[in-house]
């Protein structure tokens, strides 16, 4: 069995919050290279989306395996180490604990893993977000997975006719179900349709069993319990054969969804599909952005990748998310754009509420009603 194990942190923006530095990069393929040679790794790909290094791995040790996991964990602190002297910002943003515990979970980093028997050829794509929070994959792969005017084999392929299996996790009660499409299709879309607390986790081919899709869920503000950055989540997708086709698992990013992220992880914006070269949010710290990222496997390596987005046909998507973004700005600090209180990262409401708390009259207190409404006139009088 094989184990595709992508693994995400923000340990240091280069500059603010827009990019990773080639420093960290660099030192985060070193790293792993250097496991492949122990042979802990069978392959590794470093990436990056904005401030977030991504790290690709293939390996034969399982899920929530303690050596991949403190592989990565030393990664991510070797990387801080650079991003201190370099003094980029937030170093170590995204590294909660002070030493690692046996799992990179509720540690800070993102994770999504998968064990699968490599088929004969086993094309994958990696997603990589930046600037949004987990759960905005729900929409695009609930698209992928059951929407068949999104994906024509979901009717006319044999083996993707029985639907998918959804693993949906409730993110706030640490809880989870299993719901099928499309038989509970309605009450599955109950659920997800909310994606700041629940959130696709996993999704299997219900005719084989197979795994098909798995997504990061971990909330970072939920592990530290205040805001520390935004979640930026990874999936990973097989593709063909039993699973969608290439095409139909980056169709959904035709239209640039509105997730929750962008500036100060606190309002809405539009999920723009970019190239490797363009995924370096910058307006307004964003749009948010995603990358897709296309591999072969052949015995565990990673053939590739293929900047799967880096094609004209998203040039409209893109241009559209240019349209979205604007609009949405035009509404400044008011609802929609900004997210509601709830959801915000960042507020200074209990400080200006407790300032101004003494200053709230009752709404039927007329009589003090007249006296605001008389003082004016007696003024002018
Ligand atoms: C959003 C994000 C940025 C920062 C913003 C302020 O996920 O990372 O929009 O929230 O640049 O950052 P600080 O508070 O670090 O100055
Ligand atoms: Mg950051
Ligand atoms: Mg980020």
């Amino acid at each position: 069995m094989l184990t595709i194990s992508v693994i995400k942190a923000d340990i240091g923006g280069f500059v603010g919050h827009s990019a990773s530095h080639p420093d960290i990069l660099a030192l985060g393929q070193e790293w792993l290279t250097r496991a492949q040679q122990k042979g802990l790794l069978i392959d590794s790909h470093v990436s990056h989306c904005g401030d977030d290094m991504f790290l690709i791995m293939t390996h034969e040790r399982g899920e929530d395996n303690e050596e991949i996991h403190k592989l990565a964990w030393d990664t991510f602190i070797a990387g801080t180490e650079v991003a201190k002297k370099l003094k980029l910002y937030g170093a170590g943003q995204d590294l909660l604990t002070d030493a690692f515990s046996g799992n990179i979970k509720g540690a800070g980093p993102g994770s999504a893993e998968m064990e699968i028997e490599e088929r004969p050829s086993e094309p994958i794509i990696v997603f990589m977000a930046d600037k949004t929070s987990a759960g905005a994959f729900n929409l695009p792969l609930y698209k992928m997975f059951a929407d068949p005017f999104n994906t024509p084999g979901l009717i006319i392929a044999e083996p993707l006719h029985k639907g998918f299996r959804f693993q949906v996790q409730d993110v706030q009660n640490h809880k989870q179900i299993e719901l099928d499409a499309p038989n509970e299709l309605y009450d599955l879309l109950v659920f997800i349709g909310a994606p700041s607390r629940y959130a696709i986790k996993r999704i299997y081919n219900r005719l084989t069993g197979e795994i098909a899709a798995v997504s990061s869920t971990d909330k970072l503000s939920l592990i530290a319990g205040r805001y520390v950055g935004k979640d930026d989540p990874a999936v990973v997708v097989r593709c063909q054969g039993n699973f969608p086709a290439v095409g139909e698992v980056i169709e959904p990013f035709t239209t640039p969804w509105i997730v929750e992220g962008w500036m100060r992880g606190s309002h809405h914006g539009p999920l723009m599909p970019v190239a490797l070269k363009d995924a370096h949010p910058s307006r307004f710290d964003g749009p948010p952005r995603l990358v897709s990222l296309g591999f072969q496997l052949a015995n565990g390596k990673l053939i590739g990748p293929r900047d799967l987005f880096d094609d004209p046909g998203y040039d409209h998507t893109r241009e559209e998310a240019n349209h979205i973004a604007d609009f949405l700005r035009k509404h400044g600090p008011f609802e929609p754009h900004r997210l509601p209180l709830e959801e915000m990262e960042y507020t200074t409401m209990p400080a200006v509420a407790a300032k101004l708390e003494g200053r709230w009259t009752d709404l039927a207190d007329d009589g003090n009603k007249k006296k605001i409404m008389a003082a004016p006139i007696a003024e002018v009088e």
